[in-house]
């Protein structure tokens, strides 16, 4: 049965062959079906905004299945139910779901996450209390494992996952030093998240400036970017270095790694320094970590972690907040707010 609701829609329209753009999205109404038990029918409110949906436009393995043609954009949301078949949730209540971009979902609400307003503001359940900071907690201290003294390295320091990652190392004594587009962005990082040095990439003297900005060496790099960062980032490595590779974002959007020797050098780097590198999923670590909520909302209320949103407003905002925040035009964690709550 459908709901009396209409429901507007992006989808996907064309696959990129270069960098995204507008017209790769469409925009549909849909009906909305009635909850069936156990489903609860959201009025989204905030969206979230990542960079792995760039990932879901190629048509290559990937951790996550290639968006098909016209299939609904997926992403995560805060809501507020609108009607309930689950005596867990009722009416109004805020909750953090898998909402897609759109203005309605109906979801399980066995998936639904309570947004709990005593804990933090509830855009925090898509930023650091979400899959964004659990990405930077879980990434830093199961593969990352710094110790008090140590000197972690961060690329996209002054981005969601990246701006949170530097500041909890920061909790744990370490000596922090960013990687970030542009001197301004720089200078924003290390004045509003306390990093000791952040250091712009797209600088001529990247290299050099790194190396300035890590006398002692690096023992974790958390691998956000991949390309020309990393290998910047690779000899400066100690001996017994850790690597959390989280993303490779100068890889998303229609650029690549082309030069033929990097693969050697990097293999050259993890033996002589005998890294440890690992790839993960922000799923793979949840069961390790599950003090994190606590210990998050802990630092915010304590003012420890500072969040900034990159806060677009309307529905019509989504794919331009989505195309900014891939080529460095936001700071902090970008969301889109396309409704209050009532
Ligand atoms: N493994 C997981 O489970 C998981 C979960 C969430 C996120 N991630 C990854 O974490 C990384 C950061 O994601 P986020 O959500 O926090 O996004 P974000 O950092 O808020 O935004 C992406 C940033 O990446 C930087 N960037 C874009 N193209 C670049 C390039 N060619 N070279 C260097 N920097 C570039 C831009 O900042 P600049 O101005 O500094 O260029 C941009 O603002 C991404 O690689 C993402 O895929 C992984």
């Amino acid at each position: 049965m459908t709901n009396a609701l209409k429901n507007r829609q992006y989808v996907f329209a064309a696959r990129p062959e270069d960098q995204a753009t507008a017209a790769r999205f469409g925009l549909v109404e849909t009906d909305l079906p009635e909850p069936e038990t156990g489903q609860i029918l959201c009025r989204n409110l905030w969206l979230s905004v990542d960079p792995y949906l760039r990932l879901k436009m190629h048509d290559r393995e990937s951790y996550t299945p290639p968006l098909q043609i016209g299939e609904a954009i997926p992403g995560t949301s805060v809501a507020q139910v609108v009607t309930s078949t689950d005596p867990a949730f009722q009416a109004g209540d805020l909750v953090a779901i898998a909402g897609g971009w759109q203005e309605y979902a109906v979801v399980k609400a066995s998936g639904a996450q309570r947004v709990d307003p005593a804990l933090s503001r509830p855009e925090s359940w898509l930023g650091a209390l979400g899959m964004t900071g659990f990405t930077a907690y879980g990434g830093l201290i199961s593969i990352g494992q710094p110790k008090a003294g140590e000197t972690v390295v961060v690329s996209a320091a002054g981005g969601a996952v990246g701006s949170l990652v530097g500041q909890i190392a920061r909790q744990m004594g370490c000596r922090v030093v960013g990687i970030a587009g542009g001197p301004e962005k720089c200078r924003r990082t290390v004045e509003r998240f306390g990093f000791d040095a952040c250091v712009d990439y797209r600088a001529t003297n990247f290299p050099e400036a790194l190396a300035d900005a890590c006398p002692n060496g690096i023992d974790v790099y958390f691998e956000n970017v991949g390309g020309r960062v990393s290998a910047a980032a690779m000899p400066l490595l100690n001996m017994f270095a850790r690597v959390p590779v989280c993303g490779l974002i100068s890889q998303y959007d229609g650029q690549s790694g082309t030069d033929p020797n990097a693969l050697e050098e990097f293999m050259r780097w993890v033996l002589v320094r005998r890294l440890t590198l690992r790839g993960f999923i922000v799923y793979d670590l949840y069961k390790n970590h599950p003090e994190f909520t606590q210990t998050m909302a802990g630092w915010l209320r304590d003012g420890k972690i500072r969040e900034e949103f990159n806060l677009h407003q309307g529905f019509d905002q989504v794919v331009p907040a989505f195309l900014s925040m891939l080529k460095g035009k936001s700071f902090g964690k970008t969301l889109v707010q396309i409704a209050e709550p009532v």
